[in-house]
């Protein structure tokens, strides 16, 4: 016999949307602060977490940008890196895509080489240290202007071919996509694939626009398509992936309580929905959390379980042979352990 939480902790999953900087547990938060000679308006890790209380995604954002402040050298980027993966190994994450926006750090001074040779050396080790498959996702502001997301564009090139692909988050309403045209027609051009945070508080038409202006590859979030059911169609239709973040829509009031959220509407109108963490220390939980709370407060049954996962594996950023072998790996895992559970439903 094996309970549904060792059996979800277990399963061999993705983490497809995923920030660095809100990855940071708040011990190791008073760690960096302390070592960089940051002073912080907490006095403990345990303040620090009962802080993590939101209105919304500003109010969120807020605290964000003020942990964004620990970070300067090489060893700091690498060690948030590494503690995130080793993290998420423990939590059965076998494929793992993590954004970082490097404008909170370059807008200090810190060198985008600092920023970039930490993480990407925390990634070669996580494929060698925990046969684990990573990808690095770079995201910009879209508070900012297109102009500065054009910057940061060239600022990564020497790094090209060890970037998966580009994103764009932060305060979504008055902020919409249109405005980022020619920044991912230009990303799409160099050959990243692309995603963009839509549809979080953002109406529907953001996810309309990310689909045809910016012709994303992934929508993050996505949760207001549903409002618009030729958008659900077209999304369905072309198998655009979603990657939702449960606990987090829940941590900012997306959603009013997880009974509520639109997750299991979402997989009924044929949507490709993952299931992801976002800034898990924040919002309470990794991607195993996450699914658990689905599971229980939305009455999922195993098979929808499985499905998630199996879009995560569908929906990410890797090579066809790589897919195929996540996908036997799934395969392989469910019948060995899928006929031992108590009560299936
Ligand atoms: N940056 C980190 N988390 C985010 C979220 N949930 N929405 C927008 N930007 C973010
Ligand atoms: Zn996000």
């Amino acid at each position: 016999m094996i309970d549904i939480e060792s059996f979800v902790r277990e399963l061999p999953k993705t983490d497809l949307h995923m920030h660095l900087e809100g990855s940071i547990e708040p011990e190791l938060m008073m760690e960096l602060a302390a070592r960089n000679g940051v002073p912080l308006r907490w006095e403990t890790a345990d303040a620090l977490r009962r802080a993590y209380d939101f209105r919304n995604l500003q109010s969120f954002l807020d605290l964000y940008f003020e942990g964004c402040k620990v970070l300067f050298t090489e060893r700091d980027f690498r060690d948030v890196t590494r503690a995130y993966l080793a993290r998420a190994r423990e939590d059965g994450v076998v494929r793992a895509e993590m954004f970082i926006g490097p404008q909170s750090f370059t807008e200090r001074g810190v060198p985008i080489e600092a920023l970039m040779n930490g993480v990407l050396s925390a990634l070669e080790g996580a494929r060698i240290q925990h046969n684990m498959s990573a990808g690095l996702l770079i995201s910009v502001h879209r508070h900012r202007t297109e102009v500065e997301a054009m910057t940061v564009l060239e600022q990564i090139m020497p790094w090209r071919d060890k970037i998966v692909g580009i994103g764009m988050g932060g305060a979504e309403i008055g902020n919409p996509p249109s405005g980022f045209a020619r920044f991912y027609q230009t990303a799409r051009e160099r050959g990243f694939h692309t995603c963009v945070h839509a549809g979080e508080e953002g109406p529907a038409a953001y996810v309309r626009e990310a689909v045809e202006i910016l012709k994303v590859d992934r929508i993050d979030h996505g949760n207001a398509s549903l409002a618009d059911p030729d958008l659900v169609r077209d999304l369905a239709e072309r198998e655009i992936p979603l990657t939702v973040c449960p606990l987090s829509n829940l941590r900012l009031h997306v959603v009013a309580d997880m009974a509520q959220h639109p997750l299991r509407l979402m997989m009924e109108a044929g949507l490709k929905v993952t299931v992801n963490s976002d800034d898990p220390p924040y919002f309470g939980g990794y991607v195993t959390e996450n699914l658990l709370s689905c599971y229980n407060a939305l009455d999922l049954s195993v098979s929808d379980i499985v499905r998630l996962v199996r879009n995560g594996i569908e929906a990410a950023f890797v090579r066809p042979e790589e897919r195929a072998q996540l996908i036997a790996r799934l395969e392989q895992y469910t019948a060995l352990f899928g006929a031992h559970l108590p009560a299936v439903r």
